[in-house]
């Protein structure tokens, strides 16, 4: 598809300004008039929309011909190994073990990390099938949009790019909090206390800017350099870990496994749906699809692959931490950094500090990228501002929707005193998983498609099977996560109903249009010859 197809056009600079043309440049958006005419037709609308699928081609050609030029293809599965590892390991591990063990699960919070590691692997399987198929910026939200159709593929998306926004905001002030420990102040110390604003809003934190915005440029220059950079900090970081793993089983004590389940089942469930958030990133690494040599080889090595050692050495670590120390003396905020002062070893704390600083870095990194591609592939589909979908054509990168959701981390981190809230974080990954696993059953029952490379194996089994753990997770979650869900889902609809809708209606039909008139010329071909 041309530069200027796409009910209107596609994202176009003029000059050193934006453009109407670049926010809504459809048919809809041309006068007052044919707005009112287009809001007129809302519900026909929507039944198209919510009915109507899109094509595989579809997905990887004319939508992502939309971006004018092409992102480069640099990375190989040595690459995705490493972000799978950059995006998924960051400060959960460190955090979420001391409060898991020790008012959950006790000892047993290895089997919990197995039991959440499993199944994040089963949604593993799931999306490699898809990524193999599509490998297109878009990850989830062109799986869905093939098989549920755009509207449960918007909603899921925007639910999941709210969310890589807060998360995204609360890694960079996380980062600050560290950074401060290393330098052995307090957590709050380099945050600017700024009396007139609101309390939860006013400790002002340049440094989380600062570090969203070098790694936005280290983005947005190169998709291979970003990947040198977090391939070397995932390295240094497992490094730090094996030290880790090394120091803290010479203090291991076999007699703080004697009472290995204090809670019972019920208690490993629990600590299982909480220690999830430790899992959650991995799908940013589907959004690279674009980017990869050959994505039939390296994605299936580089997803599963990196999942797989993640939970291996998040088991590990666990049964590390609790091999050390009895598990009710466990500390809930800095598990392994008071463990280590327990058994004597004052000075590991700024090891493990350093430690989870790398992880941050990568997991802000990984972030940055994957709501980048996501928001990419919805600027193509027009139910974004198609501006948000340019390529730039020096780096290859989408500079843009970088840039863009980049400034909205950095509002929000500079402002907002945020914890890593891990139910907040959970809900729409689980939600958006589960969906990903109907749409495999989509793909493979309702639609006949069997995978041409590479499937997810034991279907229908194992999607239904990620499903009902999902579900099972999500329903241990609590009501407000619930609520922030509906709130933000409401705001969604509100801009749906009201401009992607009409804007990415337009653009699929001037998309039809040119399948048509190109079907039609390849037959006349045909026939000439
Ligand atoms: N999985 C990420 C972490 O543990 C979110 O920090």
């Amino acid at each position: 598809m041309g530069n200027t197809s796409e009910g209107g056009g596609v994202a176009r600079k003029r000059g050193c300004g934006w453009t109407k043309e670049d926010f809504l440049p459809e048919e809809s958006f041309q006068s007052w008039g044919t707005y009112v005419k287009a809001l007129g037709n809302t519900t026909a609308r929507l039944k198209d929309r919510v009915l109507t699928r899109s094509l595989d081609e579809v997905e990887l050609h004319a939508v992502r011909d939309r971006s004018k030029n092409e992102m480069k293809k640099t990375l190989n599965w040595w690459d995705l190994l490493w972000f799978g590892i950059g995006a998924v390991m960051g400060s959960g591990i460190f955090v979420l073990t001391g409060e898991a063990a020790n008012e959950y699960a006790g000892p047993a919070v290895v089997l919990s990390y197995f039991i959440s590691g499993v199944s994040a692997i089963l949604s593993v399987l799931c999306y490699t099938e898809f990524a193999v198929e599509l490998p297109v910026a878009g990850g989830s939200f062109a799986y869905l949009r093939v098989e549920l159709g755009d509207f449960v593929a918007y909603v899921a998306a925007g639910n999941i790019l709210f969310e890589y926004v807060v998360a995204g905001a609360g890694v960079a002030r996380s980062w600050t909090s560290y950074f401060a420990t290393l330098c052995n102040h307090d957590p709050n110390d380099f945050r600017f206390y700024a009396s007139s604003l609101a309390e939860g809003y006013n400790r002002l934190d340049p440094i989380a800017v600062a570090v969203s915005i070098v790694v936005c440029v280290l983005a947005s220059l190169s998709m291979k350099g970003s990947s040198r950079f977090n391939s070397i900090a995932s390295i240094v970081h497992m490094v730090i870990i094996a030290f880790m793993l090394v120091a803290g089983l010479t203090k291991a004590d076999s007699a703080n496994f004697k009472d290995f389940a204090p809670f019972g089942l019920r208690g490993i469930l629990k600590a299982s749906s909480m220690l999830f958030f430790a899992y959650v990133g991995f799908d940013g690494t589907t959004t690279l699809g674009e980017e990869i040599k050959k994505p039939a080889r390296d994605i299936p090595i580089g997803l599963i692959g990196s999942m797989s050692l993640v939970m291996i050495v998040y088991c590990l670590l666990a049964a590390t931490l609790v091999l050390m120390q009895p598990y009710a003396q466990i500390d809930v905020d800095a598990p392994y950094s008071v463990a280590f002062s327990a058994v004597g070893m004052d000075w590991a704390k700024y090891i493990v500090a350093f430690g989870a600083l790398k992880g941050m870095t990568t997991v802000l990194l990984a972030n940055i990228i994957g709501q980048a591609r996501y928001f990419t592939h919805i600027g193509r589909t027009h139910m974004a501002p198609p501006f948000l979908a340019t390529i730039n054509k020096k780096t290859g990168t989408p500079v843009n929707a970088t840039v863009f959701m980049t400034i909205a981390n950095s509002v929000i981190a500079f402002f907002t005193s945020l914890d890593v809230l891990a139910n907040l974080l959970s809900i729409s990954t689980l939600f958006i998983f589960s969906l990903v696993a109907l749409a495999l059953l989509v793909r493979r029952y309702y639609q006949g498609r069997k995978p041409k490379i590479w499937g997810a194996p034991i279907v229908p089994w194992l999607p239904s099977a990620s499903i009902a753990i999902n579900v099972f997770i999500l329903g241990s979650m609590d009501g407000s996560s619930f609520a922030r869900f509906a709130v933000w889902t409401g705001i969604l609809l509100v801009y749906y109903l009201f401009v992607g809708l009409h804007a990415s209606y337009d653009a699929a039909k001037v998309a039809q249009k040119e399948v048509q008139v190109s079907q039609a010329t390849s037959m006349e071909a045909g026939i000439a010859s």
